[in-house]
């Protein structure tokens, strides 16, 4: 049987985004700005896989966090290994690092990826089970400033899409010296109060996630909290504020919220957020933070790190929330070439090609249509230039070049430098 109208068709899988033209033109500007910029500061591309022994998850984000026991698209395959889809960069940058030795060159190793990566979330808007990042992490040396250039490429990241009503929002979760200290003197705290069940029982294994609790009954509770930044050890303190003191510098804005709370549990000292208000619950544009102990966590050597993931598909809701559109990010090709009949389009199908060859992005209408229809073609394209080759300008070897934008004409010699000159 092969009666099509039998099947259904079909749609992507739920809470799964497809970027599709003309949007996706603001897709890639932002994912390639975010790269661009990341390159500028020295960060190099590494490309990894988007599946991965599910065990460099489990040990590296953390057997605590939402990610991990409730987020994660783990199967197994036909050789009946476990395998996760990642939900997140740092682990499988770090799992690459020690494969490959990077950490054994010059330090701090500074790289930077993009892609996909996959969360089992409840769908909303600007929650997505496909979701893409771009990051970067800057591995090997536990310097501060080092920190302070990692936030301000985030900022500068934003900044260059032409994105502005966003906040940073910082703070240090300390590290092994003092955050133990920190958490029993916070669970004192927390288990005298009132808490329902299952808050309780947060208390008990991630105390710090208590006071990120969005309920008012709760905030209230823990109002009187004892907080990580009042408990930083000496070292952790200075490092914090050469951080602050770094950005202050830079001229980066931020605000210091010692509440703050991050959904993954390799974080130590310098920790931080980009919010941005237009976009409702899912207000987190990017984050990132230092990670004293994940290397070692998954079997290389004892050394630190930090790095960001920002949000693209929220980065591209913000701006449509602000109403930033990107210069060009929807045009599809700078000429557009007509030709009226069948030797003229032959033709024309030769200077569009010479013209790619130059470096100009062309296209050209196909099918025999007629003149209003193929300069339809012109506008769709969102094309600066139409060039347009009929009968009467094939025979006296000339082309007509249209400027849509200033709707003035002018007819050059029928070749590509000629038409390169008019359109430059
Ligand atoms: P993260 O905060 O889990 O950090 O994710 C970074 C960003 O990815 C978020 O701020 C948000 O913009 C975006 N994002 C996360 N989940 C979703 C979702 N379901 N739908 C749409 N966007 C989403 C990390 O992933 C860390 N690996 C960042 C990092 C790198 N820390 C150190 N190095």
């Amino acid at each position: 049987m092969s009666d099509n109208s039998t099947f259904k068709a079909l749609s992507a899988p739920k809470g799964v985004p497809d970027y599709v033209p003309p949007g996706s033109g603001t897709f890639i500007r932002v994912r390639d700005e975010f790269a661009r910029q990341a390159r500028l500061a020295g960060y190099q591309h590494i490309e990894l896989p988007v599946f991965e022994d599910t065990a460099l998850f489990a040990r590296g984000v953390g057997e605590s966090t939402d990610v991990v026991t409730k987020e994660m698209y783990t199967f197994a395959d036909r050789g009946e290994r476990s395998v996760t889809l990642r939900p997140e960069g740092t682990a499988g940058v770090m799992r690459a690092v020690i494969e490959h030795n990077l950490d054994r060159g010059y330090l701090p190793v500074k790289l930077n990826y993009y892609g996909p990566f996959f969360r089992y979330e409840r769908p909303q808007a600007g929650r997505y089970r496909q979701l893409q990042q771009v990051g970067v992490e800057a591995i090997g040396v536990d310097d501060p400033l080092l920190d302070a250039e990692v936030i301000a490429l985030a900022d500068r990241c934003y900044r260059a899409v032409g994105l502005s009503g966003f906040r940073l929002e910082l703070t240090s979760l300390g590290d092994h010296t003092c955050r133990p200290a920190y958490r029993e003197k916070l669970q004192e705290f927390l288990f005298k109060l009132p808490l329902d069940e299952e808050t309780r029982r947060r208390a008990e294994i991630n105390p710090l996630r208590v006071l990120d609790d969005k309920r008012p009954e709760v905030q209230e509770l823990t109002a009187e909290a004892p907080l990580m930044l009042d408990h930083l050890s000496g070292p952790c303190r200075e490092h914090f504020e050469t951080v602050t003191g770094t950005l202050d510098d830079l001229g980066v804005d931020y605000v210091v919220n010692p509440r703050m709370v991050r959904g993954l549990d390799y974080y130590t000292k310098t920790t931080f957020e980009f919010v941005h208000d237009g976009l409702g619950a899912q207000s987190g544009i990017g984050g990132g933070g230092r990670y004293d102990g994940l290397m070692a966590q998954i079997g290389g050597q004892d050394l630190s790190g930090i790095g960001f993931g920002l949000g693209v598909d929220r980065t591209v809701l913000a701006l449509e929330a602000e109403g930033v559109e990107l210069d060009g990010a929807q045009r599809r090709v700078d000429v557009f070439g007509v030709g009226m009949g069948t030797e003229a389009s032959s033709r024309m199908s030769l200077l569009i090609d010479a013209l790619r060859a130059a470096g100009v992005s062309a296209d050209m209408s196909y099918g025999g249509r007629g003149l209003k229809g193929a300069m339809k073609g012109a506008d769709r394209a969102g094309a600066r230039f139409a060039l347009v080759l009929g009968e009467r300008e094939l025979e006296a070897g000339e082309v007509a070049v249209k400027d849509l934008a200033e709707h003035t004409q002018v007819t050059v010699a029928l070749s590509a430098e000629a038409v390169l000159a008019a359109i430059r």
